[in-house]
């Protein structure tokens, strides 16, 4: 059996160059130059990139245009295709103008592409002007019809908000239609699902399922004994392998970075900021 392998970033929170901004000023697009030349160097040769959201940090148009930018270099680079899904801190409007090309309309952003015979699908759980996530019943139609047939090497489901729960973190950070997902993807081809939006490593299952939400590619985040979430200068990414009729594993790099905060917010008022 051919193992698979793909590379998972996730909450990118770029921004073009010049702009204001909570996090526009710590220029985090450098952040995912560095992992592709990274994922260069070291011959990862994986099939493809994938990036489950928070791609910007509020971004309008300009900011999702310099992100397409960025990504297709670093896709140049190391000559693999970049797929992303958009998490609460990414508008579809200007998603779709900026990243796409296309009108900017409010249409969930959603897909399924099979590279090296493994299939990705990536869902739309972002519901705008929240931050919780949701994946709407249109797609989870779509979902259910997409699964009903095997790929070739087995699936895997990508979307911003995870399927499991965190400790420390709040409940509301978890996708709240998680069961019914859970529910479709039980029994099917479906060997993970990847999530990002925690900003901290956390894996298990969920009905059987491996789910992983990996460390956050811009900063990661840390509660502290006085209730307040930290974010701190990180950048973290994992490497994930997919060996069909076998199974998934899924290891965590870190880039060096200045391991200084950039800011900290009381956990209260995290459902806002993260
Ligand atoms: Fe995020
Ligand atoms: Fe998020």
């Amino acid at each position: 059996m051919t193992t698979v392998k793909f590379v998972h970033l996730t909450d990118t929170h770029m921004n073009a160059p010049g702009k204001d901004g909570l996090l526009a000023k710590f220029q985090l697009a450098d952040k995912v130059a560095q992992v592709f030349r990274y994922i260069e160097e070291t011959k990862i040769a994986p099939a493809f990139v994938l990036i489950t959201g928070d791609l910007t940090h509020e971004g309008d148009a300009e900011d999702y245009a310099y992100i397409r930018q960025v990504l297709d270099e670093g896709s140049r680079l190391i000559g693999a295709p970049v797929h992303v899904v958009l998490g609460n801190h990414d508008h579809r409007g200007p998603f779709r103008e900026g990243y796409l090309g296309e009108q900017p309309s409010e249409e969930p952003y959603y897909y399924s592409h099979t590279i090296d015979g493994l299939r990705l699908i990536g869902l739309n759980s972002q519901v705008p002007g929240d931050h919780n996530g949701t994946v709407d019943e249109t797609q989870m139609a779509w979902l259910k019809q997409e699964l009903s047939t095997a790929a070739p090497n087995g699936t895997v489901v990508a979307l911003h908000h995870p399927m499991l729960g965190i400790g420390g973190m709040l409940g509301d950070h978890i996708l709240t239609n998680r069961r019914e997902i859970g529910e479709a993807l039980a029994g099917t081809d479906v060997v993970g699902v990847f999530a990002g939006h925690v900003h901290s490593d956390n894996v298990g299952s969920y009905l059987g399922v491996v789910n992983v939400a990996a460390a956050g590619t811009a900063f990661i985040g840390k509660a502290d004994a006085e209730e307040n979430f930290r974010m701190i200068d990180a950048c973290s990414f994992n490497v994930v392998s997919v060996t069909p009729g076998e199974g998934v594993s899924v290891q965590t790099l870190s880039l060096p970075t200045s391991g200084t905060e950039y800011f900290r917010f009381p956990m209260k008022a995290l459902a806002a900021q993260h």
